[in-house]
């Protein structure tokens, strides 16, 4: 039985004030929550988890370096990430594989950096909207797992989240049944590649403009576990929702 997770990812948004919505969504969660994981900007880690003592709600970084601390101007290591009372990091975000041109090796040693501080990664997968039109979304997304997860994954240190770049913040989505082929296609190579035990046990997340209007349909697909949401996880009012859908 896998867990459910509604993670969200609040990329470069967020100051101090925006602590309030975790308040807000601590006081409002379901009965039985899924997991929820916050992961807003680096500058907000340690008060996160302060505010979230006690309550259900995990956090993440967005990004880690490879090293766990060394000359490496403006970057965070695992380390830090864990310091910070933190439990996942994003991983391989298509934002950073483009702004940062961050390829499958450095996925894989961030997510081996991530495991060695004791971190859950949430490693991301997706192919752009010329990738899809080409017809190569299965060949893209088969290539960026086997480069992008190394060989040690475990359902207990290892996320996968799909992300259509495409979709990301436009409010566009793939039809159920691109969702269900995506995923069930992701499972498949897990299994081949991990062995059916790990392989059925990974959570796979889905991730792109996801709402409260169309979580709950997306979430009925087989192999979706649950999302990873950018824009409707900054206000609780948002999110809430989203996370009601999967408890
Ligand atoms: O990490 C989150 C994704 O990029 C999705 O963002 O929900 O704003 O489309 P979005």
């Amino acid at each position: 039985m896998r867990p459910k997770i509604a993670a969200g990812n609040w990329k470069m948004n967020g100051t101090a004030a925006s602590l309030a919505e975790l308040h807000s969504l601590a006081t409002g969660l379901p009965e039985n929550p899924p997991q929820v994981v916050i992961c807003p900007p680096s500058t907000l880690l340690f008060r996160a988890t302060d505010a979230t003592h006690g309550s259900p709600i995990q956090i993440g970084a967005q990004d880690c370096h490879t090293e766990g601390a060394g000359a490496y101007t403006g970057d965070i290591s695992a380390t830090m990430v864990a310091d910070s009372g933190a439990t996942h990091v994003i991983l391989g975000h298509s934002e950073r594989r483009d702004a940062h041109r961050e390829t499958d090796a450095d996925v894989q040693a961030k997510t081996c950096a991530a495991w060695a501080a004791g971190l859950t990664a949430i490693v991301c997968i997706g192919e752009s909207e010329a990738e899809r039109d080409a017809d190569q979304t299965l060949d893209v997304i088969g290539g960026q797992l086997d480069g992008s997860l190394p060989d040690a994954v475990d359902a207990e240190n290892t996320v996968i989240a799909y992300e259509p770049i495409w979709a990301i913040g436009t409010g566009k989505v793939p039809s159920i049944a691109q969702i269900k082929e995506v995923h069930d296609f992701i499972r498949t190579r897990l299994i081949d590649r991990f062995g059916a035990e790990i392989g059925n046990a990974l959570p796979l997340l889905y991730g792109g403009s996801v709402k409260a209007a169309n979580a709950v349909e997306i979430f009925a697909v087989e192999n979706v576990d649950g999302a990873l949401v950018g824009g409707a996880s900054l206000k609780a009012e948002d999110f809430a929702p989203i996370v009601a859908a999967l408890a």
